[in-house]
């Protein structure tokens, strides 16, 4: 019973470290690419309904400037964003560049 009110309460704390250094609702994360600004928004990942398991640690670490993604990733649509953005769970990128790109 105490080993199990500890859990709880470890879980809990992790919980909450965690959800304030994500990039969780109200925060965004930035690339500067040779297209503009991307610009990833917490917020409204949190409102199309996707949880941490949804990005992590599968898609993206839990890490911020992990990854390094090139035009073949963008068209490959299975990493990164594209693991979403492939036109299946969320837009495609094809055509939709100045959705992620903001000049
Ligand atoms: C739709 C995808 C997505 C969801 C859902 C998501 N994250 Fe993330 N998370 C990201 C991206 C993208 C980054 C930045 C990765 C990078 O720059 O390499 C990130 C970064 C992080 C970081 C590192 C932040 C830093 O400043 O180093 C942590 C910690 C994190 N997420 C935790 C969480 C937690 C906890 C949840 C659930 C509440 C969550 N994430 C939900 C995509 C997501
Ligand atoms: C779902 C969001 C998203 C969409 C849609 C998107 N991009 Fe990107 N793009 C990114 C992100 C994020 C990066 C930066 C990754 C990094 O720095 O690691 C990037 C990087 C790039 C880069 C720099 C690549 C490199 O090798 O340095 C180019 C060029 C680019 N995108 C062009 C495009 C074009 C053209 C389109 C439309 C066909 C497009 N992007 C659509 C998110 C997107
Ligand atoms: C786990 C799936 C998933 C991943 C990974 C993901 N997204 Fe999304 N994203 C979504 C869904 C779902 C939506 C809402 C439906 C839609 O717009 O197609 C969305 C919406 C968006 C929007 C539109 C927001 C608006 O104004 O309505 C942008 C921009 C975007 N994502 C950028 C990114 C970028 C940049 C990355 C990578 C850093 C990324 N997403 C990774 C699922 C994902």
């Amino acid at each position: 019973m105490k080993f199990l009110t500890l859990a709880v309460t470890m879980l809990a704390i992790l919980a909450i470290v965690g959800a304030a250094m994500a990039v969780a609702p109200g925060k965004t994360a930035e690339w500067d690419t040779s297209l503009g600004k991307v610009v990833f928004d917490g917020q409204k990942h949190a409102d199309a309904d996707l949880g941490c398991m949804d990005c992590h640690p599968k898609v993206f670490q839990m890490k911020s400037g992990s990854f390094d993604a090139t035009m073949p990733d963008h068209n490959a649509g299975e990493q990164y964003c594209w693991a979403c953005h492939n036109g299946t769970r969320a837009f495609e990128s094809t055509g939709n560049c100045t959705k992620c790109h903001q000049k």
